[in-house]
């Protein structure tokens, strides 16, 4: 672990690289947000995904939880999607899971506890639905990391049903719900295709 007074310089380096390439590069960030993307992620600190998108600060309305799980009555998400809707007018949202989730793994091997594990309750109801699907896979690996895309289907159909998301459609806003994954072990993103 980097001891915490240097990410605070690299915070001074960054703010100094930023200048030096745009003197008014704070100033133009600090007048407003109009991200074109909402991304729902997992908290994993292995998923920076302005990182692995190379986007920048402004780009991204970002909520992330443990194993990017989209519940209809979690107050956190329905606040950030209310608002990315219907204040940012946001018109695509990003389901994004990703393999070797932590989260999803403690689902597969029934290892996960308390809080964790009430949070994890629609992803226990997609293993348990899909169940018969996982076992004809050959190995853990390929069932956890199918039970992460699924998670990700699920939470878009989820998503697409949702009352804000019907609202806004009803009211002529174009809404585009994309479920991706992001390979850790390549690095690369790719799109389930499910469709909200
Ligand atoms: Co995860």
């Amino acid at each position: 672990m980097r001891p915490y007074e240097e990410i605070l310089e690299n915070n001074r380096q960054w703010v100094e690289e930023k200048l030096t390439a745009d003197p008014e590069y704070f100033k133009k960030l600090s007048q407003g947000q109009s991200p074109g993307y909402l991304f729902v992620g997992c908290s994993d600190s292995r998923m920076p995904l302005n990182t692995f998108t190379k986007t920048n600060p402004g780009e991204l309305f970002i909520h992330r939880n443990i194993a990017n799980v989209i519940r209809e009555n979690d107050p956190n998400f329905l606040a950030v999607l209310q608002y990315a809707v219907e204040s940012l007018k946001i018109s695509h949202i990003i389901v994004c899971g990703h393999y070797d989730c932590g989260g999803v793994k403690a689902v597969f091997y029934g290892q996960a506890k308390g809080h964790v594990k009430k949070w994890l309750r629609p992803v226990y109801r997609t293993f348990r639905s899909y169940a018969p699907e996982l076992a004809k896979l050959s190995t853990d690996k390929q069932r956890y990391d199918r039970l992460a895309e699924l998670n990700v289907i699920e939470g878009v159909k989820r998503l697409s049903r949702h009352p804000i998301i019907q609202k806004a459609i009803k009211q002529g806003h174009p809404l585009h719900i994309h479920g991706w994954i992001i390979n850790i072990y390549t690095g690369r993103i790719q799109d389930l295709k499910v469709f909200g």
